[in-house]
């Protein structure tokens, strides 16, 4: 499973390319208006995509197809990783044909069932991002996209990928690579709490503690 971070942070970004634990970027508006201050976000962007390799994904603010399509050539000439998001509306998918026809590779974004998913599938996306976290939060199962949207991605060999996102904790990682998603886009603290296990902790302190016993017979015995 691909593991992208869900965030504009540069030093988050460092960090997790420096590990080698990431294959790609997703950012959105909220992100890089939270990231970027009083920077252009443009710059942000060249900036994240000279930290990784994989996709960056930059989302439009324009919301009819010429402005979208407008926006995200101008997106992709940022760099050769960028990936242009697109929201999920009428318009939405004829920027992605169009932009897909221009060899520009999109991320259909704020997906919130499997049909949705297949609809930009047909349209030409490169990647589907149902949000799981947004709907667990309105009583709904999340998960439930991920798992239909595999079936029937598979039942068609269907090539768009599917891009888990909203993630909230470690769960949702493991249940979403067990139904085969392609990718999780997952924030920063979600990312470093994968990580962790409180039996980790105590098992380390257990053998450094033991270490330092026989440290301190060996100084005594001198
Ligand atoms: C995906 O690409 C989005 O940026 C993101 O996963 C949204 O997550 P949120 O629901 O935590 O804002």
């Amino acid at each position: 499973m691909k593991f992208f971070l869900d965030t504009a942070s540069l030093k988050d970004i460092s960090w997790a390319a420096q590990a080698g634990l990431i294959d790609g970027i997703t950012t959105n508006p909220s992100l890089l208006s939270k990231q970027a201050g009083d920077l252009d976000p443009r710059d942000v962007l060249k900036e994240i995509c000279s930290l990784v390799d994989g996709p960056v994904s930059a989302e439009v603010v324009a919301v009819d197809a010429d402005g979208m399509v407008k926006e995200g050539t101008e997106l992709a000439k940022i760099a050769e990783n960028i990936v242009v998001k697109i929201p999920m509306l009428e318009d939405g998918m004829i920027a992605v044909r169009r932009l897909a026809a221009a060899g520009i590779r999109t991320n259909v974004t704020l997906c919130f069932s499997s049909v949705q998913c297949l609809i930009a599938a047909k349209a030409g996306a490169s990647y589907v991002s149902p949000f799981i976290g947004r709907l667990d939060d309105v009583g709904q199962e999340g998960m439930d996209v991920i798992r239909e949207a595999r079936v029937i991605f598979d039942n068609y060999n269907i090539e768009t990928e599917i891009l888990a996102a909203s993630i909230r904790h470690p769960r949702h990682v493991v249940e979403a690579a067990m139904i085969g998603a392609d990718v999780a886009t997952l924030p920063p603290e979600v990312l470093k709490k994968l990580l962790l296990h409180p039996l980790t902790d105590r098992g380390l302190d257990q053998f450094l503690s033991d270490w330092s016993k026989l440290v301190a017979r060996a100084k005594a015995a001198v």
